[in-house]
């Protein structure tokens, strides 16, 4: 290869085929950042200045890689919006100078390509991708709270469709290079060693004449008409706006941008597009969004001080709701299972949801049908322990009883290796009283994963006190490779998210109880942004889980409220929850009304407000709110996690709190530290004592 400049290759083959290979210096992933723009800008001036050259390859010098976006350090530093606007344009004149060259071009894609290195590709005449699973593409800087801003909205509907990149760059979705075939978002897939000469083959058919969007007829019928388009731009604002219910301005910012100028021959479209962004880039949901981001990277990126085992063979306990996620979702990261539970009807559903779920999956890859089967067969279930001899590590998802996970751990650790990792998914229960029961203790480890399982992207991963350093490595790296973003965690009752989430449920029934109306409550909750008010949340987690955790909790910590025996009668009268249809709502199927009979008759709550006060929505918000973050500075102090990055994710992850106020601690630092204490000392007074705020609250404030 030889050296253009820092990080760009520059071949010229005897076919007269230049070949751009791109490596960023000491970086695993191709990022582009201002240095890297600029020298791709100069190997496309070298190209066009060289009339010899018949064609240009972009290709990453790194394997399995294309480009993996824009420079996100780049971006969290701009806190200037014209500053936002000037790096959008002078991204956008690189994919302009692509554009224009008068040979033609060919992405070769052999991994991520995304975000800028998506909208780099699609200035190309043609993409082409190798057929290995690392291939994935995506405009994904809706998650970030940005736009596309090197041309993406523009290129993007004018390769796809208007429909399909509405779709795409409203929700920032990724797709898989069968996907993006069949979308016409690429041009060709083939094996990673014949990548070079299918490119060569797509150069040989010169500049393309075409748009190479494949649309289907109707899609192409309402796309091309004024009024249908119209109908198209109303529907997917209608879709977003209920979606990001206005927290989350990007998507519609995108959507203005495209209906302004597709199929609107205007010269100043990319300065739309950047003009837009540059007000995005600066603003706080977007660093709340990029720093939640890079902290996952963190994570993701965690340097053990032993390396991790490697597991391959992993056997569940337990086929419920939680063990039959579990193993799905080592079966779709190629671990093999062994899935035993005690009785057959549970196994039978749990094979029924796991194929059902594998199933969706690959009709959403375009996948064939043995897609399904090759999952499935990782699976195996048993009703004995029979094949545990084989397995380095065990998930135990049987019920929440202290005894029997203490029996059956111990019964299964006999037929186990004897340094096979002892995991339990228990949502409370002490790691350390567990592993008192099992030979070689400093194999238990918790590992607690929320419910949906394969949608929920947090795991705590929780220390028992014999708990050894290299059980905690192998068990990080398993839930990193499994897809999600673990903690770490200490062994205190509620580890950290059931602990702070309680406290936020009990405050939510206590305010009822006081005479706040329900809905109100819940409304203010939406609101802030959290994805569910506080009951119906109860209703989802079930009635009895939530007051037995809310018991537990109280017995645990003197300061912590006792939980409401409302809750209690509430089960007594069989009301569960979601799980048997009805809590304080009503479940049919998806939808759920408030059953404002029995909650006004049976629980004497309020069910709407009498006076439209803004002090009570105020003080409905902070108490909810405010007694989260004091719960979260008070993990911080007894040192649940280790940093507050920790308490942020885990919250964003574990609860849904809302990303773009970037978690408890980030929240209250955007608020003003001062501010809280004052007002948690208002609430103490009037509330009671559980509001006062912990001791290294206060001290953060000062500071
Ligand atoms: P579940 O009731 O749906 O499933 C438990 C399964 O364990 C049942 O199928 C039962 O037959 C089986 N079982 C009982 N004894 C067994 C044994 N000796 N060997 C093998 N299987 C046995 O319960 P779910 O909801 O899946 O919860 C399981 C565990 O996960 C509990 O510790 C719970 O606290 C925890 N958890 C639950 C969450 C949830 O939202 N459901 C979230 C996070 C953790």
């Amino acid at each position: 290869m030889n050296k253009l400049a820092r990080h760009i290759g520059f071949d010229i083959d005897r076919n007269q085929i230049a070949i751009v290979s791109i490596d960023l210096e000491g970086k695993g992933a191709n990022v582009l950042n201002a240095e890297l723009i600029e020298e791709l800008s100069a190997a496309v001036r070298k190209a066009n200045n060289n009339r010899e050259i018949l064609g240009l390859i972009f290709i990453s010098a790194k394997p399995r890689q294309f480009i993996a976006g824009a420079s996100i350090d780049e971006i969290l530093e701009i806190k200037d919006p014209i500053v936002g606007e000037e790096k959008a344009r002078i991204g956008q004149d690189l994919m302009l100078a692509i554009e224009k060259l008068p040979i033609p071009t060919v992405a070769v894609i052999e991994g991520p390509c995304l975000g800028g290195g998506l909208e780099f590709a699609l200035a190309c005449t043609y993409r082409i991708a190798s057929e290995q699973p690392e291939v994935v593409l995506a405009l994904p800087e809706v998650k970030l709270g940005i736009i596309p801003g090197f041309g993406g909205t523009q290129r993007l509907p004018e390769t796809v469709g208007l429909i399909n990149a509405l779709d795409l760059i409203t929700s920032g979705r990724t797709i898989n290079a069968k996907k993006a075939l069949s979308m016409g978002l690429i041009d060709d897939i083939g094996p990673r060693d014949l990548l070079i000469r299918i490119a060569k083959q797509w150069i040989a058919k010169g500049v393309r004449k075409r748009k190479p969007y494949k649309r289907g007829k109707v899609a192409g019928l309402f796309e091309n008409f004024g009024l249908t388009r119209k109908w198209i731009y109303h529907s997917a604002r209608k879709k977003i706006t209920a979606l990001t219910q206005g927290h989350y301005p990007a998507p519609l910012r995108a959507l203005d941008v495209i209906e302004k100028t597709y199929h609107i021959p205007d010269p100043y479209r990319y300065d739309l597009e950047a003009q837009k962004i540059g007000s995005l880039i600066a603003s706080n949901i977007s660093k709340s969004l990029i720093q939640i981001f890079l902290a996952t990277e963190k994570i993701r990126k965690t340097q053990y001080s032993l390396p991790p085992q490697p597991i391959q063979k992993v056997a569940v306990l337990g086929a419920g709701v939680m063990g039959s996620g579990i193993a799905q979702l080592l079966a779709t990261k190629d671990k093999w299972v062994r899935l035993r539970d005690v009785a057959n009807a549970p196994l039978l559903q749990a094979v029924e949801n796991i194929w059902s779920l594998f199933e969706k999956d690959r009709q959403r890859k375009r996948e064939r049908p043995r897609f399904t089967e090759i999952r499935m067969n990782h699976i195996s279930v048993t009703k004995d322990f029979s094949g545990f001899s084989n397995a380095q590590m065990v998930i135990e998802a049987i019920v929440e009883k202290l005894d029997v996970k203490k029996e059956v751990l111990r019964e299964c650790a006999s037929h186990m290796p004897k340094d096979a990792i002892i995991a339990t998914n228990t949502s409370a229960l002490s790691i350390t009283e567990i592993a008192s029961a099992i030979p070689n203790p400093e194999r238990v480890i918790g590992m607690h994963f929320f419910n949906p399982v394969g949608k929920m992207p947090l795991i705590e991963i929780i220390q028992g006190e014999l708990t050894s350093v290299q059980t905690v490595s192998t068990t990080m790296h398993l839930a990193i490779a499994l897809g999600k973003t673990p903690i770490v965690v200490a062994d205190r009752p509620g580890f950290l998210v059931n602990r702070i989430l309680g406290a936020y449920l009990s405050e939510a029934i206590r305010m009822a109880e006081e005479g706040f109306a329900v809905q109100d409550i819940e409304k203010c909750a939406k609101d802030f942004g959290l994805p569910m008010g506080p009951f119906e949340l109860m209703d989802e987690v079930g009635i009895d889980v939530a007051y037995h955790v809310g018991k537990y909790l109280a017995d645990s910590f003197p300061y912590f409220p006792r939980p409401s025996l409302l809750l209690q009668s509430l089960m007594n009268a069989g009301r569960l929850g979601k799980k048997n249809k009805k809590g304080f709502y009503l479940h049919q199927g998806k939808k759920k009304t408030l059953d404002r009979k029995f909650v006004t008759k049976n629980l004497g709550f309020n069910v709407t407000r009498k006076d439209d006060n803004p002090e009570t929505t105020k003080t409905i918000t902070d108490r909810m709110i405010l007694i989260m973050v004091n719960e979260s500075y008070r993990c911080l102090q007894e040192h649940i996690v280790q940093t507050e990055q920790d308490v942020n994710i885990g919250m964003v992850f574990g609860t849904g709190f809302p990303p773009f106020r970037g978690g408890p601690i980030a929240f209250a630092k955007a608020r003003g530290l001062t501010n809280i204490v004052e007002r948690l000392k208002e609430l103490a007074k009037q509330y009671g004592d559980h509001f006062k705020p912990t001791e290294n609250l206060v001290q953060d404030a000062i500071a």
